[in-house]
């Protein structure tokens, strides 16, 4: 497959294709599936380490907001929590967006949260799915994970330079496809619906939402993001363990703060915000003991 790099002018009966794309990835059919102007260039890699390593050394030598980057797979996806993010060739979305928000640093989880709007938006739409969104930002469908967002920022004196929105979605991936350890964890578009996906399509169906939540984010402020991630959340309420750095904690989730932070009632009563871990879900609901 050739991939390469492509700055595609804006004018749709014109779109010039360059060396880019083939079979169900293609920078052409992702642009041509745009609403808007807002998404400038799409560079398309065969494999690669990890197209956020990538962005963020695209951006070091000045970032271009609205650049995206996807490849066909990479040696080394990073995930949350210093994790490999598994990414097999030819078959799943692993992109980058660089955006440049003029927003408080504090504020960068949101950034986040509007990429879990999208990507959730955007499967309902394309492939009728219903995802939730498990707290920090974990795309599930049937209990299980199809999907994750890695954002890193670049700041300086409380200014985002600019940030990487990494979202990874496993579209037609099998569950053979995934080591034996993920496998009753981890599942795929195709898995769920028995169907082949157009991975282009979906791309272009996520820019397409995310351009939407980040506008709401930049221009509303976080609060309707926060109010439509309750929405979709399939944490709140629910009897938890959160893996910390440091400590295990249970309790109840019982919200997420303005800030983006879960709020956990411990058995004790007292009530933790946290702002990062690994969490699973105990059981229902009820009592609990730590
Ligand atoms: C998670 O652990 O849930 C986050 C996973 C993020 C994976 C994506 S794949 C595209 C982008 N590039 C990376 O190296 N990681 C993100």
């Amino acid at each position: 497959m050739a991939t390469g790099e492509n700055n595609i002018m804006r004018d749709k009966q014109g779109l010039e294709d360059g060396t880019i794309g083939s079979g169900d990835l293609s920078s052409n059919a992702i642009f041509s599936g745009l609403s808007g102007d807002f998404w400038k260039k799409i560079i398309h890699r065969e494999s690669i380490n990890s197209t956020n390593e990538y962005a963020l050394s695209l951006s070091l030598r000045g970032p271009e907001s609205g650049t995206v980057i996807i490849a066909e797979s990479q040696a080394r996806g990073r995930g949350r929590m210093g994790r490999v993010w598994v990414s097999p060739p030819g078959s799943n979305i692993y992109m980058s967006a660089v955006l440049k928000p003029e927003i408080a640093v504090r504020d960068a989880a949101f950034l986040t949260v509007a990429a879990a709007l999208a990507c959730a938006h955007a499967l309902r739409s394309e492939a009728g799915l219903n995802v939730t969104i498990k707290w920090p930002n974990d795309l599930m469908v049937c209990g299980k994970k199809i999907g994750g967002i890695l954002t890193e920022i670049r700041s300086a004196h409380d200014e985002i330079n600019f940030a990487v929105i990494g979202i990874g979605i496993n579209v037609n991936s099998l569950s053979k496809d995934f080591p034996a350890e993920l496998a009753d964890r981890a599942t795929s578009i195709k898995e769920v619906t028995g169907r082949h996906f157009s991975r282009s399509r979906i791309i272009a169906q996520v820019l397409n939402e995310l351009e939407r939540w980040y506008k709401k984010l930049t221009g509303d402020g976080s609060f309707p993001l926060l109010e439509e991630w309750k929405r979709l959340s399939c944490t709140i309420g629910k009897v938890v363990r959160v893996t910390l750095f440091s400590e295990v904690i249970s309790g109840i989730a019982e919200d997420v703060d303005e800030e983006g932070m879960l709020v956990l009632r411990l058995a004790s009563g007292e009530r933790r915000r946290i702002s990062s871990g690994d969490l699973t879900e105990l059981r229902q609901n009820g009592f609990f003991s730590q």
